[in-house]
């Protein structure tokens, strides 16, 4: 691991075509479809390290591995994002013994990035949010289903506290590729 410059920082999205990640309820698998789920996972591998919220964990219990054809050389670290100590020791994350899981506790978003060059979150609403207002997100991927959950669905960011549109993050759209029935979205920051 190398300390240094602010590592690069993609963030993954998967959502219904309204932009919700999940239903009410917090029922949030499957949305997206096997070709998409299959990209994520080769973005995983190409990432050092995947940075997560302890709201995630908690909702869905997922692994977070690389699961390629061939397999990953090396899975990627998991930097999980828990300040109150929520953690459950029985989590699947920890079912992987060939890979090294980071609890921080920061309140600096970005402090909990540093040593590592390539970062992809893969989060809920709430970090998702986080690393937009703290200006980190260099790309973000946005893997889209063409289904419909509807206003009462979980939105994709959390509340941004904007007043003004001019404070608006935006992104530029550099390429879009059908994943199966799914768009797979690249975009690059802009301001
Ligand atoms: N479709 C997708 O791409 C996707 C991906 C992942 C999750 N999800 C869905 O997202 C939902 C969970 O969303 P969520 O918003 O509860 O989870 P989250 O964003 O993964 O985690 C939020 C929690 O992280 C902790 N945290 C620590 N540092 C933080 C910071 N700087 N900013 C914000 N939070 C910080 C907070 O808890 P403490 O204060 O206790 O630390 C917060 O409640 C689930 O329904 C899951 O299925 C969807």
């Amino acid at each position: 691991m190398t300390h240094g410059p602010k590592p690069r920082v993609t963030l993954k999205l998967a959502t219904s075509l309204d932009g919700k990640i999940a239903l009410a309820n917090g029922q949030s698998k499957w949305i997206t479809g096997p070709e998409s789920r299959a990209e994520v996972h080769r973005m995983r591998a190409a990432h050092q390290a995947i940075l997560t919220g302890i709201g995630t964990i908690l909702a869905d219990d997922p692994e977070f591995t690389a699961r390629t054809d061939p397999p990953a050389e090396r899975q990627p670290d998991l930097i999980i994002l828990d300040r109150q100590g929520r953690m459950p020791m029985t989590a699947k994350v920890f079912a992987e013994p060939s890979r090294q899981v980071v609890l921080r506790a920061s309140k600096d978003l970005a402090a909990a990035l540093s040593g590592y060059e390539t970062v992809m979150i893969e989060a809920g609403a709430e970090i998702a949010a986080s690393a937009l207002k703290a200006g980190i997100v260099d790309r973000i991927e946005w893997f889209r289903a063409p289904i419909v959950l509807g206003g009462d669905g979980l939105g994709v960011f959390a509340g941004l506290g904007l007043e003004s549109l001019e404070l608006a993050p935006i992104f530029q759209r550099t390429g879009v590729i059908e994943r199966g029935a799914d768009l797979q979205e690249s975009y690059e920051q802009v301001r």
